[in-house]
């Protein structure tokens, strides 16, 4: 590595923060986390904290409600990251006015890390979820920040143990439901590897105010493959039910949150395909796997041996 980046993950204790953590300690670049002095005393997130100090990562006190201790510890540093949650995505506008007022931000990329936000085909509640995002992008443009939107779809953890069945434990073995024909494609990617590859990108003039979409070809399956995939592992044909498109709008308008956010996600992604109805143009975006392709990642193929 020619030069030790400065990063800072604000929302580095969460659930894919965690990763992009111990992918900037383990890259070698100087890592930075903004943590509130409550998540430090948190039992509940002893380990993590543990594991961080044991990679080198050093601690910055502050809160996204708290503009003075943003600007100090963004001063300190070349690259912001933020992972913070559902509940804190539209307060991101805290941290762009933070990194303005620093000036010295050389790359930002706020909390995406799934659809890409403005290729979206959403109904509600994931509909206004996505604006949430869209609304930060246009503020960071707005601002002039140097941006990276990471666009890494599906979080396979999320997914795959269950193959996406409500309230499963594990992946079916008798009978898999299927949201809509099965046909589009979805991505699902091993959040070691989102890490990895979000790293990568941060000095990388070709991700310079682009969408670093994580689609890489083996870990793309329409769901009607990921079960026959799935069937191969155990030797076994499973009953397909299919919920046409139909029944799912109701089902959505029927369900109270989170499950409404989750069924209209998946809508979004098994029946409107958004994760892969596009093509990647140079012009906003570039795919990971291919810009980096020295990185072995983790396949669907390989992810699902563990559950068999
Ligand atoms: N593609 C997918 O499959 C998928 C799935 C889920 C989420 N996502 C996306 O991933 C991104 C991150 O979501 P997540 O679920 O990983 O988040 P999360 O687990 O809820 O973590 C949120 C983080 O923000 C921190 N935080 C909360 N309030 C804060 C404040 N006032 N100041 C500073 N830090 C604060 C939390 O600290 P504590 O540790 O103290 O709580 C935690 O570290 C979101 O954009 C989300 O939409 C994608």
């Amino acid at each position: 590595m020619a030069e030790k980046i400065k990063i800072l993950v604000i929302g580095g204790t969460g659930y894919i923060g965690k990763f992009i953590v111990e992918a900037a300690a383990k890259s070698g670049h100087l890592t930075f986390l903004l943590v509130r002095e409550a998540t430090l005393s948190n039992p509940a997130k002893s380990n993590i904290i543990e594991n961080f100090k044991n990679s080198g990562v050093k601690f910055v006190i502050g809160d996204i409600y708290d503009h003075q201790s943003l600007v100090k510890a963004i001063k300190e540093v070349d690259v912001v990251i933020s992972t913070v949650g559902h509940g804190q995505l539209a307060d991101q506008d805290k941290i762009i006015s933070a990194i303005k007022e620093a000036g010295n931000v050389k790359r930002f990329f706020p909390s995406e890390f799934g659809n890409d936000v403005d290729r979206v085909h959403a109904v509600e509640p994931a509909k206004s979820a996505f604006e949430i995002k869209a609304k930060i992008r246009r503020a960071v443009e707005a601002a002039g920040i140097p941006y990276t939107y990471v666009s890494s779809n599906f979080f396979a953890g999320y997914f795959l143990p269950t193959l996406s069945q409500p309230g499963a434990t594990a992946p079916p073995r008798d009978k898999v439901i299927i949201l809509g024909d099965g046909n589009p494609k979805a991505v699902f990617n091993n959040e070691d590897d989102i890490g990895t590859y979000t790293i990568k990108a941060v000095d990388d003039p070709r991700t310079l105010n682009k969408i670093l979409y994580i689609r890489p070809p083996l870990n793309t399956y329409s769901f009607n493959d990921l079960v026959s995939l799935w069937e191969r592992k155990i030797g076994k044909t499973l009953e397909r039910i299919y919920v046409p498109e139909e029944q799912l709008l109701k089902n959505i308008q029927e369900s109270a949150v989170p499950i409404n956010v989750v069924l209209a996600i998946s809508h979004s992604v098994f029946v409107k395909g958004d994760h892969t109805n596009f093509e990647i143009k140079p012009s906003f975006g570039a795919e990971a796997s291919e810009l980096y392709p020295d990185v072995k990642y983790t396949t669907v193929d390989e992810y699902l041996n563990r559950f068999v």
